[in-house]
């Protein structure tokens, strides 16, 4: 049966008796809201350790002032059910105050490229929060493996960058896109949309789409490929591009003219006040 922890204190004694046990810990670190996308990760930390943590933690570090904080949905009640049908263990929903206890902020910041390029130019404090909150997470949850969705792919590669160079000792766990049927990504954002600009998000999927099959039919260009897909995307009225960008993986370097290593195709697009983020993988080594 799920239990839900609320303090950090709590939370330790738990994860101490866990591991000493000598029982494996799968975090799913999420911001509530839950979805398919988040139940796969669930699912998936369950299928690999013995015990499951799902944190549910609207981060306000990760926002900036302008953001949707404060709208941010919030469904607690609904949270409990899908963790607890995905078998997890324990869903841990601190308050801010339990997770920044003190008066000053004590932060954990990937440098470069990785956090400058893609949402990281629009977003300029956004991966300072992820990387202090996830680190206050899994230093609280001690995990084995941590789960996310390749929808947020930049973070994942932070997240990487900072598990290597702070040496923590777990795995990263990267999930596909969950979608909907008709294409467009499982994100919690997807309920500020109106029905008109749910059906003009679909262009994000299928643009990407196209590129892919491009890709896969052997078009190697990198500014072709990023061309088509912003052509399309422009062809959409009520789209407003923030970016559409290739990026070379897992640093997220320049990309190269011919797409010759692993890159990130992504993009993020406002449809009315909403923004949504969606992206490909093209991989020469397996396409
Ligand atoms: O991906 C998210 O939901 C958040 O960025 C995360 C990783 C839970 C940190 O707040």
């Amino acid at each position: 049966m799920l239990q839900v922890v609320k303090t950090t204190a709590e939370l330790r004694e738990l994860v101490r008796r866990v591991k000493k046990e000598g029982r494996t810990i799968g975090l799913v670190p999420t911001m509530g809201a839950l979805h398919e996308g988040h139940a796969s990760l669930i699912a998936a930390a369950r299928a690999e350790n013995d015990f499951v943590i799902v944190s549910d933690f609207v981060n306000p570090t990760q926002f900036g002032p302008t953001e949707d904080l404060d709208a941010y949905p919030r469904t607690f009640d609904a949270d409990c059910r899908l963790a607890e049908a995905q078998g997890a263990d324990v869903l841990f929903c601190p308050t801010p105050a339990e997770m920044y206890p003190s008066a000053e902020d004590t932060w954990v910041e990937v440098t470069g490229n990785i956090t400058k390029v893609l949402c990281g130019r629009t977003r300029p404090i956004h991966f300072r929060g992820v990387a202090t909150v996830v680190t206050k997470l899994f230093h609280l949850a001690q995990p084995d493996r941590a789960y996310f969705g390749q929808k947020d792919a930049q973070q994942v590669e932070v997240l990487r960058r900072m598990v290597k160079d702070l040496f923590f000792p777990l795995e990263i766990r990267e999930m596909p896109i969950v979608r909907e049927a008709d294409g467009l990504a499982k994100s919690s954002r997807n309920v500020y949309l109106k029905p008109a600009e749910r059906q003009a998000a679909l262009v994000l999927s299928q643009s990407l789409f196209a590129a892919q099959r491009a890709f896969a039919a052997g078009e190697r260009r990198t500014d072709v490929l990023v061309g088509q897909v912003r052509q399309q995307i422009e062809a959409e009225p009520m789209a407003e591009i923030d970016y559409v960008e290739a990026h070379a993986l897992p640093e997220l370097t320049a990309p190269h003219a011919v797409l010759d290593v692993p890159h990130l195709l992504a993009v993020a697009v406002r449809f009315g006040t909403t923004r949504l983020i969606d992206n490909v993988i093209l991989d020469p080594r397996t396409r």
